[in-house]
């Protein structure tokens, strides 16, 4: 929404959420995710044509456009628990959003939700409509944290999906002159209101399948030699391949693929396509898989045995350039590490202590054996092993030889990431490993 206010400066973009806190700290100097060049964005256009507020329902009556943006979190009761997507957010926007409405309104679907959820928004405004026309669109967003600004800027495609009659091709219509202030025509598909939905749930699948994929051929790179990095090199060369997400790593965290993977795997069950629900659970499986892996693998190096050793956990959120850490492999990581009786203590630039222990263990639970560390120096002071979790730039900076004097010898090193230089760190005497390398 900054965006469109920062491209569209003729449009009004009012933001509201029921979470006073929440609105707060959009007003205020910190804003409450942490996102490169947001803050810029924000600034330029905060109090202008962009306002945060608590008043939901002013802002509906005075919108000719709603974009839903609330949570599709995975269901964790009932039908399709662990499965679908629980839907409660968006069926109570829905409902407030047909209380409130006082003349015709196009509702944009931005968050991921199953393909014929259009449908229950529109039932629900249909049967709550009061005379008022509604039509319903789906706008699914493309933008991968850390990027965020970049990918909003020049988006490889924005997707706008509608019903293909007079008044959905005129919602449509309405809604790519929003974007065609800044992203050029031919970048603005439309389709209709199931292809959109359905081609957000496909595209995260293929992403998170290209990393399972690799992630998978490190384990046999690891049993037979060969450099996970050089192969994904030399098949990423293949045109047809192409040389992105074949990054190796502990596994992908964030808060889409494996949320909207599995509810891909619920979709096909819930229409009679058992085989293609398991190839696609296949993804998510080879993903956990590589977290437990990576953990082992510590384990049996450390002499089989990590119980009362101390082992540094560089790097908590998901990716680098952002403090968000849902479903991160280093919480995995962590809680294998702590079962098996280890001291582990962790270290991240963004994301705050409290939020790392609550991660790991729960609200308020004891930290036992957990400790945060402000510096990674602190939290490699008298290790047995370091483990890289998170990409962030500065663990490439870090004086090793250094934090390597400070360690219980023998010192490990384990770069969830392959972004160290193996053989340097063998140089000062590490017994160093990565990835499939
Ligand atoms: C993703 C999609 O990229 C984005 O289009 C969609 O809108 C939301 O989901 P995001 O979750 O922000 O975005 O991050 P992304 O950059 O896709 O990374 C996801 C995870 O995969 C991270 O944990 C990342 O470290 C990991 N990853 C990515 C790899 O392990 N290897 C890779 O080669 C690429």
């Amino acid at each position: 929404m900054a965006m469109i206010a920062l491209k569209a400066p003729n449009i009004e973009v009012r933001v509201v959420d029921m979470n006073a806190a929440r609105i707060a700290a959009w007003n205020s100097d910190t804003l409450p995710i942490y996102e490169p060049g947001l803050d810029d964005v924000v600034r330029q256009t905060r109090g202008k044509n962009l306002h945060f507020s608590t008043d939901v329902s002013s802002a509906i009556k005075v919108a000719d456009i709603i974009f839903v943006a609330v949570n599709t979190p995975t269901k964790t009761y009932g039908v399709g628990a662990g499965r679908a997507a629980d839907l409660r957010f968006i069926e109570s926007v829905a409902r407030t959003i047909a209380e409130h409405a006082n003349g015709p309104k196009i509702i944009v679907e931005k968050s991921t939700i199953p393909v014929k959820t259009a449908e229950t928004i529109k039932d629900i405004l249909a049967a709550n409509a009061r005379g008022h026309k509604f039509e319903v669109l789906s706008n699914p967003e493309f933008l991968a944290e850390g990027t965020a600004v970049a990918d909003l800027i020049s988006p490889d495609r924005v997707l706008i999906g509608g019903e293909r009659t007079p008044g959905g091709a005129a919602a449509v219509k309405t809604l790519v002159e929003v974007y065609a202030h800044w992203v050029p025509r031919d970048r603005i598909i439309t389709t209709n209101l199931w292809s959109s939905e359905l081609s957000k749930l496909v595209a995260n699948a293929f992403l998170a399948q290209r990393i399972s994929s690799i992630n998978s051929i490190s384990a046999l790179c690891e049993a037979t030699g060969a450099d996970v990095d050089e192969v994904a090199n030399a098949i990423g060369k293949d045109s047809r391949i192409g040389p992105k997400f074949l990054k190796a790593s502990v596994g992908f965290g964030g808060s889409c693929f494996q949320k909207d993977i599995l509810n891909l795997v619920y979709l096909c069950e819930h229409f009679g396509l058992p085989e293609v629900a398991t190839y696609w659970e296949g993804v998510v499986k080879m993903n956990d898989w590589q977290k437990h892996r990576f953990a082992g693998r510590i384990v049996r190096s450390l002499f089989n045995s990590v119980a009362d050793k101390k082992i540094a956990v560089l790097g908590f959120a998901f990716k680098k350039d952002t403090n968000d850490t849902r479903e991160s492999a280093a919480i995995s990581v962590c809680r294998d590490l702590l079962a098996e009786q280890a001291r582990v203590a962790v270290y991240d630039p963004k994301v705050p202590a409290d939020e790392i222990r609550a991660d790991v263990l729960g609200k308020d639970a004891d930290p036992g054996r957990l400790t945060v560390a402000r510096t990674a120096y602190e939290a490699a002071a008298g290790a047995h092993a370091l483990a890289i979790v998170t990409e962030w730039d500065e663990f490439k900076q870090l004086d090793y030889a250094k934090i390597f004097t400070g360690m219980q010898q023998p010192a490990f090193i384990f770069d969830g990431r392959n972004i160290l230089d193996l053989a340097k760190l063998r140089e000062i005497g590490f017994r160093a490993s990565g990835i499939g390398r």
